[in-house]
């Protein structure tokens, strides 16, 4: 299998002197193409720290992140936001941006970064708040959505350009059952159909389940690394048809 993305001796300490916090220590790790990563652990244990390094968001204090086999503290800025802008997606609620445009404007925002046409650009945002189901709100600004409704936002923008690996922090946190169960879908169908490694930490357990591999982490350290199975599309299918199952009976039910 090959490599995207290896991590050799990462570290990264918070704050200074007196307040100097290790918030990760010595990470070795590989990630291949197209697995589907779960990582998970208690609050605090450095999931986010992790995930922000291996996304090349924040840079480490010690140690080093590949992509491809390239030591990624060697790109130029402009290298680096390119990379990150055509094969990343982040589905991080931090990452919230820009709170006065509208959604539309948004999930435009990494096709006008690609330089796709207004044309492609259009269709291809349309089709990812289709796909969140958030057609509705196209115009709104995005301030004015609800916290699962930004989440929603956040995922469209995260897939609509394509991207080779999906980080995504806690992507069904904020949501109801059957939206989370939506969007989780919709990441492990790219992942089955489009190979596109998935990076998911979660503190749901069902989630991490759906994963090929769970990455669990305490303290700043890896304290276990399985991979599960390479199936995980399938799960989810499975599970998606039973709760499709549970609903419509529930609603017989009424
Ligand atoms: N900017 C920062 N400055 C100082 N300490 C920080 C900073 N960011 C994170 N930390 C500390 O590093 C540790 C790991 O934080 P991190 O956000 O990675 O945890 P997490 O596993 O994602 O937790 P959660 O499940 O609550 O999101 C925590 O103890 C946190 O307080
Ligand atoms: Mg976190």
């Amino acid at each position: 299998m090959e490599k995207i993305i290896e991590a050799k001796n990462l570290t990264k300490i918070y704050g200074k002197k007196s307040n100097k916090f290790t918030a990760l220590k010595d990470i070795d790790l590989s990630i291949y193409k197209g697995e589907s990563v779960a990582i998970v652990g208690k609050s605090g244990s450095g999931k986010s720290t992790l995930m922000h390094l291996l996304a090349l968001l924040d840079k480490p204090t010690k140690g080093t992140v590949y992509i491809d086999g390239n030591d990624a503290s060697k790109l130029k800025n402009r290298d680096l936001n390119k990379l990150r802008n055509e094969r990343f997606g982040f589905v991080f609620q931090q990452f919230f941006m820009n709170s006065n445009d509208t959604v539309l404007e948004n999930v435009l925002l990494p096709l006008k970064i690609a330089k796709k046409g207004r044309k492609e650009r259009n269709r291809l945002a349309k089709d990812a708040l289709k796909v969140v189901d958030l057609e509705a709100k196209e115009e709104n600004k995005a301030i004015n959505l609800s916290g699962g409704q930004k989440q929603r936002v956040c995922i469209a923008r995260a897939v609509v350009n394509d991207p080779q690996i999906i980080f995504a922090d806690e992507p069904t946190g904020n949501l109801d059952s059957a939206t989370g169960d939506k969007i989780t879908d919709l990441l492990f169908d790219l992942n089955k159909n489009k190979g596109v490694t998935l990076i998911i930490v979660t503190h749901d357990e069902d989630l991490a389940k759906l994963c090929g591999r769970i990455i669990r982490v305490s303290d700043g350290q890896i304290i276990s690394d399985q991979t599960v199975r390479k199936d995980s599309h399938q799960k989810a299918s499975e599970r998606l048809e039973k709760e499709a199952a549970r609903v419509k009976k529930a609603n017989r039910e009424k």
